[in-house]
C-alpha cells in the first residue's frame, strides 16, 4: 500500500462529489461528499471550527474499505467538505480505518485515534479482521500516520477479550493534560464492554479498567462508546448490537446511555439507570464533543444498519448525520434539543394558535420539506387519535399518530418512497402525565427528527419521499386543540 490510496480517493471525490447539486442533498444535515457514509468520527472543535469526519467509502453507495471523509462547519448546520482525511494505506489498517475520535495535542496539531483493521489468516485457516488502535496526526486538513504499528492491540486487552471485536476509541484530554479513551471490547463473560485506557501523551496507551458491560442484558457487542460528565452525572453511551426486544428496546442495534456516577480516583463508574437514546428508526453510532461554550453536543449516524438495503434510486450519496443535539440531564434523564444554532437561522414564522381540529385540516402556511415546526396538541375528551401528516401528497405521507388513551406515539413512514419491506413503523410511550403533547419536528428533505415534550424523547427517521410531496396536514378522530408554529429556515 502507498499513499496513492488517499490521493485516488481525494481525486475521485473532488470530481464526483462536487458534481452533486446542492439541491440533491439535505439543507442542513451532513451527507458524504460522494458515496457511502456511516458513523460520524472525530467530532471536535479545532482551530475555530467544528470538524466532523465520517466512515466513508467514496466509490460506491455501499460499505467498502473504510476511509475517513471530512467536513468543517462554523455553526454545525452548514458543512464545507474537506479532502478525505484517512485511507486504508498502512500495514496496520490496510483493510479499513474504522471509527475513532480526535483531540488536540499540546503543540496544536490534531490527533486522530482510530481502529485499524487488518485481515489475517487464523490458525484454523479462516481469515478474520483483527482490530487494533492506531493514530494519525494533522493540521486540520492533512494527516500523517506517524507509526506503522498500532498503539493498542490484543496484548493490551484484559483476559478473555477478543482481538476481533476491539474498536471505536473515543478519546478526550483530561484537565491535567493527559489523555483518556473509552474503547469497546467483547469479553467472554462480559459480552460488549466499555474499556478505559489512558495515555500521558496520546501515543503511548495503557489499559485501566472495565467501566461497564452488557453481561447478557444489552446486546452481544457494543460499538461507538462515549464517556462524559453531564450536569453532575456521568454518562456512558454505547451502541448495543443484537439487542432483544423488551420494554422500549427494539430488536437489533440501538444506542443506550448508562447514567451514573464516576470516581476518578478509583476509575469506578457506578450505573444508576439506562436510557434508550432514540425511539425512531434511523439513529446509531453517536459521538459527542464539548463545545468551547461548555455545551455537550451529540451527533449520530441517521441510519439503521438493518435498513441499508433500501436506497433512493440513482442517488450518488448514502448516509446522513442527525442535526447535532445539545444534551442535558433533567430528573435523571438525558434531554436532547437541536443545537441553538438552528434558532439563529429561523426565518419567516407562521403561527396558528389554539385551532380546533376535528376531522382533517391543513393550516395556511404550514408545509414544506425543510422546516422547523412545533406543535402543541391538547386532545379533547374522547379524542381517539391525533395524526400529523408530513411530506404528504396524494401518494405519500409520513405520519405521527398519537393515541391519548395509551400515550402511544407512532411514527409510520411506510408511504415515504421506500422500495423494501424494512422497518417503517415504530412507536413509543410518551412519558409523563401531561395531557398536552408537544412535538418539535425538524424536516430536511430526506429526514424527520421529532423532539417530544422538550426533548425528553426523540424519534428519528429517514424518508425517501419525492421532493414534490411537501404537504403537512392534521387529522383528529374526535377533536383536539392545536397550536402550530413553523419557521422557514434561512440556510
Ligand atoms: C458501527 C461500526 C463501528 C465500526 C464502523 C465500521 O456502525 O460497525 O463499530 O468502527 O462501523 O465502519
Amino acid at each position: 500500500m502507498d499513499s496513492t490510496t488517499l490521493q485516488n480517493a481525494r481525486a475521485y471525490e473532488a470530481w464526483h462529489g462536487a458534481a452533486i447539486p446542492a439541491a440533491e442533498r439535505p439543507a442542513y444535515h451532513l451527507t458524504p461528499y460522494v458515496g457511502w457514509m456511516n458513523d460520524p468520527n472525530g467530532f471536535s472543535y479545532y482551530k475555530g471550527k467544528y470538524h466532523l469526519f465520517y466512515q466513508y467509502y467514496p466509490y460506491k453507495t455501499v460499505w467498502g474499505p473504510m476511509h475517513w471523509g471530512h467536513a468543517v462547519s462554523s455553526d454545525l448546520l452548514h458543512w464545507e467538505y474537506l479532502p478525505a482525511a484517512l485511507a486504508p494505506d498502512s500495514p496496520a489498517d490496510k483493510d479499513g480505518c474504522f471509527s475513532g475520535s480526535a483531540a488536540e495535542l499540546p503543540d496544536g496539531r490534531q490527533l486522530l485515534l482510530y481502529t485499524s483493521v487488518c485481515k489475517q489468516a487464523q490458525p484454523d485457516g479462516e481469515t478474520r479482521e483483527v482490530q487494533t488502535q492506531s493514530v494519525a496526526v494533522g493540521d486540520g486538513l492533512d494527516y500523517e500516520k506517524p507509526f506503522t504499528a498500532p498503539v493498542l492491540d490484543e496484548h493490551d486487552l484484559p483476559d478473555g477479550f477478543s482481538r476481533f471485536d476491539f474498536r471505536d476509541p473515543k478519546l478526550w484530554r483530561e484537565p491535567d493534560g493527559s489523555y483518556s479513551a473509552v474503547i469497546v471490547g467483547q469479553g467472554r463473560a462480559e459480552g460488549g464492554a466499555a474499556l478505559l485506557f489512558r495515555s500521558a501523551d496520546g501515543f503511548h496507551w495503557e489499559y485501566v479498567t472495565i467501566l461497564d458491560a452488557s453481561r447478557g442484558e444489552y446486546g452481544v457487542m457494543w460499538e461507538c462508546p462515549d464517556f462524559f460528565e453531564l450536569d453532575g452525572k456521568q454518562v456512558l453511551m454505547a451502541g448495543p448490537m443484537e439487542m432483544h426486544a423488551r420494554d422500549e428496546y427494539h430488536n437489533g442495534h440501538c444506542v443506550i446511555a448508562l447514567i451514573g456516577s464516576y470516581d476518578p480516583e478509583t476509575c469506578r463508574f457506578t450505573r444508576e439507570s439506562v436510557q434508550l437514546m432514540d425511539e425512531g428508526i434511523d439513529f446509531y453510532a453517536t459521538q459527542t464533543l464539548l463545545a468551547p461554550d461548555g455545551r455537550r453536543i451529540m451527533t449520530a449516524w441517521m441510519q439503521a444498519w438493518a435498513g441499508i438495503s433500501d436506497q433512493p434510486h440513482g442517488a450518488k450519496w448514502f448516509g446522513q448525520t442527525i442535526c447535532p443535539r445539545e444534551l442535558h440531564i433533567r430528573d435523571g434523564r438525558i434531554i436532547q434539543t437541536p443545537v441553538r444554532e438552528l434558532d439563529a437561522v429561523r426565518g419567516a414564522r407562521v403561527l396558528h394558535e389554539n385551532v380546533r381540529i376535528e376531522g382533517e385540516a391543513a393550516l395556511e402556511g404550514i408545509g414544506g420539506r425543510v422546516a422547523d415546526l412545533t406543535l402543541t396538541v391538547t386532545p379533547e375528551a374522547g379524542c381517539r387519535t391525533f395524526t400529523v401528516k408530513l411530506a404528504a401528497d396524494a401518494g405519500h405521507r409520513t405520519t405521527l399518530t398519537y393515541e391519548p388513551r395509551t400515550r402511544r406515539l407512532t411514527l409510520d413512514r411506510s408511504q415515504a418512497g421506500f422500495h423494501q419491506d424494512i422497518v417503517h413503523i415504530r412507536s413509543c410511550t410518551v412519558r409523563g402525565e401531561s395531557e398536552t403533547l408537544s412535538l418539535r419536528i425538524l424536516l430536511d428533505r430526506n429526514s424527520v427528527e421529532v423532539f417530544i415534550n422538550g426533548g425528553e424523547q426523540t424519534m428519528t427517521a429517514c424518508i425517501y419521499t419525492p421532493p414534490e410531496a411537501d404537504g403537512i396536514a392534521f387529522a383528529a378522530d374526535g377533536a383536539a386543540r392545536l397550536t402550530a408554529e413553523q419557521y422557514a429556515l434561512a440556510l
